[in-house]
């Protein structure tokens, strides 16, 4: 059976000779081998790689927990920042109708430290009923604690302290941390985010599943997509495994002088997705003086602000296209008698189709401009196709990293900016500490 995406390189032909995946195939080989028995760097934290098989056992109660803040409140509150946040937010941007009204609003907070954010929100919920989804690894991150703290206040001055308990969901470290002590002492539901898996690779555990189910999504389906990435991407041929091909081809053009990949998408919907992406492999692979610079795009819209950089100015990038094959929603062009905005030689044709000659011609352009591209195409967007896709990144971030030099589940760096920011904060030494989230 074809893998379920399929990756396109017409667009690197120009740029990258297979003798070159060749010479890379042994050190992506032993990245692969180095991922599969567990003796690369961050050993501790693979957890996720057989994740669709041992969440499979938690997805009741997730879906459980999620039918009840249904019935008890219009807005989910979730509150988290990183990997606690943005892959529940990039599966409900990519799958949730933004215009239809009906099913609980899934918000979001903490993941800034705006008090124009933060007030504006409290302001929107005074008169809403609402449920909040308080999600952290560490239990110790400041800027979910402080909206947190922020948001059980209101809880509590709406509901009092008891029916504030019951709604709040959290999910944390089973043992560890400011979070978990809160949820034991206060009896909140709460869900466990294990050990062995780091924030940025959480999403399909109870992090990224109970926003998701609470907004409305399938998440069985969604593990599912992943369970299917899970099998086939253990291929250990890179001919037949578009997962470490991938993983392979980027760092060949890093190493051939281009420093940014920017992963670029025509549907809008897709823009969280972009900032998740981002966050895996820039975290992961950002280090040591090394690594591609992540940045994302969403087409035509960029291609009519970043376009003519990418068309024309320093030659320092590539492009990854995630395309959709199929897209959900047809719109069809109607005929106009009038025809005065001369349109009608498109009449009868689909918006998918004027998007996908767009997709053709700017790749053709990009090609020829010195921006090498690699296609990803997905057959749809779904649950399904989401779970394969979260999927998918993970396992080529990890294999990138290794291939890289990088241990690709540690974040030593994002330790700076809290240091120097508690130091001004004036936060006592003895609680400076933490858990690095
Ligand atoms: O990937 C990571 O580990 C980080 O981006 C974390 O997700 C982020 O810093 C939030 O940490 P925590 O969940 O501990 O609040």
């Amino acid at each position: 059976m074809a893998p379920y995406v399929t990756l396109i390189e017409e667009g690197l032909a120009p740029f990258v000779g297979e003798h070159e995946l060749d010479y890379i195939r042994p050190q992506a080989e032993a990245a692969c081998a180095q991922l599969r028995a567990g003796t690369g760097p961050g050993a501790e934290f693979l957890g996720w790689l057989d994740l669709p098989v041992k969440v499979a056992e938690h997805i009741e109660a997730v879906q459980q927990a999620a039918a009840e803040i249904q019935t008890r409140a219009e807005v989910l509150v979730v509150v988290g920042i990183g990997g606690s946040y943005l892959g529940a937010r990039a599966a409900l941007d990519a799958l949730t109708d933004e215009f239809a009204t009906g099913s609980v609003r899934v918000l979001f907070a903490g993941h800034n430290l705006s008090s124009t954010y933060h007030a504006r929100l409290l302001d929107y919920l005074a008169d809403k009923d609402f449920c909040v989804n308080v999600i952290s690894k560490s239990g110790t991150t400041t800027e979910p604690a402080i909206a947190f703290r922020l948001l059980r206040e209101l809880l509590e001055k709406k509901y009092g302290r008891d029916g504030a308990r019951r709604r709040i969901y959290a999910t944390t470290d089973a043992g560890r941390g400011a979070l978990r002590a809160m949820a034991e002492q206060e009896g909140y539901a709460s869900f466990v985010i294990p050990a062995d898996i780091g924030g940025r690779y959480s999403v399909l555990t109870p992090v990224g599943l109970l926003p998701m189910a609470a907004g409305g999504l399938d998440i069985a389906r969604l593990v599912q997509g992943a369970h299917r990435a899970m099998e086939e991407l253990q291929a250990p041929e890179l001919a037949d495994n578009p997962c470490y091909r991938y993983a392979a081809l980027r760092n060949i053009l890093l190493r051939k002088g281009k420093l940014v990949e920017l992963l670029a998408m025509y549907e809008p919907c897709l823009h969280t997705f972009g900032e998740w992406w981002k966050q895996l492999f820039g975290e992961s692979e950002g280090k040591d003086g090394k690594g591609l610079f992540p940045a994302s795009v969403v087409f035509s819209t960029d291609l009519h602000s970043l376009g003519q950089y990418i068309q024309d100015g320093a030659r320092i990038l590539f492009e990854t296209v995630l395309y959709i094959k199929e897209t959900s929603r047809q719109v069809t062009i109607p005929h106009l008698e009038d025809d005065l905005d001369q349109l009608n030689y498109l009449a009868g044709k689909s918006m998918e189709f004027v998007n996908s000659c767009a997709f053709r011609g700017t790749l053709q352009a990009h090609v020829q401009g010195g921006t090498p591209n690699i296609v990803l195409e997905l057959p749809e967007l779904s649950e399904y196709s989401l779970g394969y896709l979260f999927y998918f990144m993970k396992k080529a971030c990890a294999i990138s990293g290794y291939l890289l030099g990088v241990n690709p589940f540690i974040q030593q760096g994002v330790e700076a900016y809290k240091q120097n920011m508690f130091a001004l904060l004036g936060k006592p030494k003895r609680e400076q500490g933490g858990v690095v989230g």
